[in-house]
C-alpha cells in the first residue's frame, strides 16, 4: 500500500530522487566522460553507424520521447524525433537499417508500442527499449535496452518512471555523442549535471506546500494552456497531459511562439496559462509572450529560473534549480506533477485511478 502517503502517485513522486540515483548507478564513466550502457548490445562501430533515431511511445512515454529526441540531437547531433507508437504502424513506415529505433514504456506491455516494435523488427530494423518492468513483453522483443530501475509504479499518472526515462535518454545521448563529436569536457559536464539531479529534484519536492497553493488557483478553471518553446514544449505537453488525466480539466499544450497564431483569442481571466520560461536563449521571447497573455488578463503561472527577470508581468512564479541546459527539462517537469496532483486532490478526485484510464493499455 501507499503507506504514509494518501496515494501511490504521491509516494512515487517522493521516490524520484532515489529512483534517479538507481538509474544512474554504475552507468557513468567519469574517466571518459561517457555512459556505460552494456545492455544496448551495440559496439562502438555499430553505434557510430547510426544516422537517425526514431523514438516510439504512448502518452507520457511519447512526450518524454520528444525530450529524449532533443537530447540526442543536441548532444550527439543525430537527427532524432519521437512519434506516437499508436500511429506509427498505420502509415506504412519506412524502416531503415541505419536508424536506431527506441521504444519507451514503463510497463513494457502497452500493446500499441509492442506492435510498433514487432513491425520494425519484422522489417529488419534495430530496436532498443527504455523499459521499467524487467522481462516485460517489450523488453523481451527488443535487440537491447536500458532498464529504468524506477521500481514498481502503481499510479496511472507516471512520475518516477518518466523521470528515469528522461535520465535514460540522457545516458543514451551521452553514449551516442561520445562516439561522435561530443567532447570529453562536455561529457564530463553532463555527468556532473546528472549527478546533481537527485538532490535538485528533492529540492522541488520539498516545496510541495507552495505548489499546492498555486495548484488550488488553477483547479477552478475549466480550461488551461500549458506553453513552452523548443526544450520546454514537450514539458508543456507532459504537464497538460498530467493535468487533464487526473484533474479532468481541459488542458492544452501549445508552443509559446504559436499562441499569436490562434489560441490568444481564447485567453481571458477564466483561462490560466502555465508557462515554461527557463533561463536560456529564448527567455526574452518567452517573457514577451507573457506580456501578451497578461494584456488579455490571462492568469499566469510561470515555471522559471531564479535569474529570469519577468519585468512587471503579474504571475505566480515558481523557480526551479538550474542544471545544464540540456538537462533542465526534467526539473521543469517535476513541479507540473505537483500542480496536477494538488489540483486533483483539491477537487476530490481519485488520484491513482482516474476515470476511463488504465495503467497499462493492452488493447489496440
Ligand atoms: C497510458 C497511460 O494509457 O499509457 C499513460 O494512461 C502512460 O499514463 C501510457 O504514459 C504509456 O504506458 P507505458 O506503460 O507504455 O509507459
Amino acid at each position: 500500500d501507499a503507506g504514509e502517503h494518501d496515494s501511490f502517485m504521491h509516494k512515487e513522486m517522493q521516490e524520484q530522487p532515489a529512483a534517479a540515483d538507481r538509474v544512474l548507478r554504475g552507468r557513468l564513466d567519469e574517466r571518459f566522460g561517457t555512459a556505460r550502457l552494456g545492455g544496448l548490445n551495440m559496439d562502438a562501430r555499430e553505434t557510430r553507424a547510426i544516422r537517425r533515431v526514431k523514438i516510439l511511445g504512448c502518452g507520457s512515454a511519447y512526450y518524454v520521447g520528444q525530450m529524449g529526441a532533443a537530447l540526442i540531437e543536441e548532444l550527439a547531433r543525430i537527427p532524432a524525433d519521437a512519434e506516437a507508437a499508436s500511429e506509427f504502424r498505420y502509415r506504412n513506415p519506412i524502416i531503415e537499417p541505419d536508424t536506431l529505433y527506441v521504444a519507451v514504456s514503463q510497463s513494457g506491455e502497452t500493446l500499441d508500442t509492442l506492435l510498433a516494435v514487432q513491425e520494425i523488427r519484422r522489417k529488419g530494423g534495430r530496436v532498443i527499449g527504455l523499459v521499467n518492468v524487467v522481462g516485460s513483453a517489450i523488453a523481451r522483443e527488443c535487440d537491447g535496452g536500458i532498464y529504468l530501475h524506477a521500481g514498481p509504479e502503481v499510479a496511472v499518472a507516471s512520475t518516477k518512471a518518466l523521470t528515469n526515462m528522461f535520465i535514460g535518454f540522457s545516458l543514451l545521448a551521452l553514449q551516442l555523442g561520445r562516439v561522435r563529436d561530443l567532447s570529453i569536457a562536455d561529457g564530463k559536464r553532463l555527468i556532473a549535471g546528472l549527478t546533481r539531479l537527485p538532490d535538485q529534484i528533492q529540492a522541488i519536492l520539498d516545496r510541495e506546500d507552495e505548489l499546492a497553493e498555486v495548484a488550488r488557483t488553477l483547479a477552478g478553471a475549466e480550461s488551461l494552456f500549458f506553453v513552452g518553446r523548443v526544450r520546454g514544449f514537450p514539458v508543456a505537453r507532459e504537464g497538460a497531459q498530467k493535468f487533464k488525466e487526473i484533474s479532468y480539466r481541459h488542458a492544452e499544450a501549445y508552443q509559446t511562439s504559436e499562441l499569436k497564431h490562434g489560441p490568444l483569442a481564447l485567453i481571458s481571466e477564466a483561462v490560466p496559462t502555465v508557462a515554461l520560461v527557463p533561463s536560456d536563449e529564448l527567455t526574452d521571447r518567452n517573457v514577451g509572450a507573457l506580456h501578451e497573455i497578461a494584456a488579455r488578463r490571462g492568469p499566469l503561472v510561470v515555471i522559471t529560473h531564479e535569474d529570469v527577470d519577468l519585468g512587471d508581468v503579474a504571475a505566480l512564479r515558481i523557480d526551479v534549480p538550474r542544471n545544464e541546459r540540456e538537462l533542465d527539462p526534467i526539473l521543469l517537469t517535476v513541479p507540473l506533477q505537483l500542480l496536477a496532483y494538488h489540483a486533483a486532490l483539491h477537487l476530490g478526485h481519485d488520484i491513482d485511478k482516474p476515470r476511463n484510464l488504465a495503467k497499462s493499455v493492452t488493447v489496440e
